[in-house]
């Protein structure tokens, strides 16, 4: 089967970090045009040192690197430190990488490349802060029909927030460019706090990490092991939820998941609910569909679908 060519937008952050190795680990799937990082769980400088980071972690030299927006279109950075740490990506080594960062800007690499590709060719995987889905868009709305799709991480419904109570991280950053990707037309995949509170680091799955016996399978444990701190102290779980690897599991086995055509809108008014995704899941307005409100997802199969593609990782 013909590979997906695909274009990752994050913020480097632990579960981050994981998305990134699981499609290293499944590169014969998926041809990854290159990496863009955005402000979000900590500030630009890191996410892009991070993300680099990762790809040395992976043993991956071939795949561009880029720094994209530094803050959000309309609002102020919010970042979360308390709960990555404050390099974003604590429990594995930090230090300077020698890939390099690529000198062109995010939002300018992501355009060129879908303004070079065939229409409907590239999926965009974004699992931070929309904001440089949001800026390419604006800067160039002839590269909507190059998107095949865009599977991305962020919202929540019946799980509420996590960082007010209405409104997922990544949507409440940059609420105005989520609700420019909600209104974009393409075809979007969301995988919301609904779906991703379903895949929970257990303690057991943490161990079966370094039972892989590479370097990367333990340090994934390393990582874990500090970020599941935070959540297991606010939910009251063993372990925590495994956000973003979720949107590149659901390309390589989309079987594992379930969903339902619903129609998003993003809160960009209201201080109260900023950066909510309201979402229409029962038909009671006479809003269009615009996205796959992911649900429902075996958890113990995206484990091992986990386990499987870091086991081929140095
Ligand atoms: O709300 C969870 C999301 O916010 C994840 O993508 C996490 O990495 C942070 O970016
Ligand atoms: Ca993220």
């Amino acid at each position: 089967m013909a590979r997906k060519t695909i274009l990752i937008d994050c913020d480097p952050g632990q579960d981050d970090a994981v998305m990134l190795l699981l499609a290293f680990g499944a590169r014969d799937e998926l041809d990854i045009l290159g990496i863009t990082t955005v402000a979000g769980n900590v500030p630009l400088a890191k996410t892009q040192r991070n993300a680099r980071i990762i790809c040395e972690l992976g043993g991956v030299t071939d795949i561009p690197v880029f720094a994209g927006c530094d803050r959000p279109m309309m609002r102020h950075l919010v970042t979360a430190e308390h709960v990555h740490g404050r390099e974003g990506i604590d429990g594995t080594a930090i230090y300077d990488p020698t890939l390099p960062l690529q000198t062109q800007h995010a939002v300018d690499f992501i355009v060129d490349a879908l303004m070079k590709a065939a229409d409907d060719s590239i999926t965009l995987v974004p699992t931070g802060p929309l904001t440089n889905i949001g800026m390419a868009i604006v800067r160039e709305p002839r590269i909507l029909p190059k998107i095949r799709e865009i599977v991305l991480m962020g919202g929540a419904m019946r799980e509420g927030g996590n960082t007010t109570p209405s409104a997922e991280f990544n949507i409440y950053v940059d609420p105005h460019a989520a609700n420019i990707v909600f209104r974009c037309g393409r075809p979007i995949v969301v995988m919301p706090l609904d779906v991703t509170h379903q895949v929970i680091t257990t303690g057991a799955r943490v161990e079966s990490f370094a039972n892989i016996g590479n370097v990367t399978g333990n340090a994934v444990k390393a990582m874990m092991e500090f970020y599941n701190r935070f959540d297991e102290d606010k939910y009251g779980t063993d372990g925590g939820p495994l956000h973003d690897p979720c949107t590149i599991a659901y390309l390589l086995a989309p079987d594992l998941f379930s969903g339902k055509a619903v129609n998003v809108t993003v809160e960009t008014q209201s201080e109260l609910t900023m950066g909510a995704t309201v979402t229409d899941f029962w038909r009671v307005t006479e809003r269009g569909h615009n996205a796959t409100w992911i649900h429902g997802v075996n958890a113990d199969g995206f484990f091992d679908l986990l386990n499987q593609r870091i086991a081929r990782l140095p």
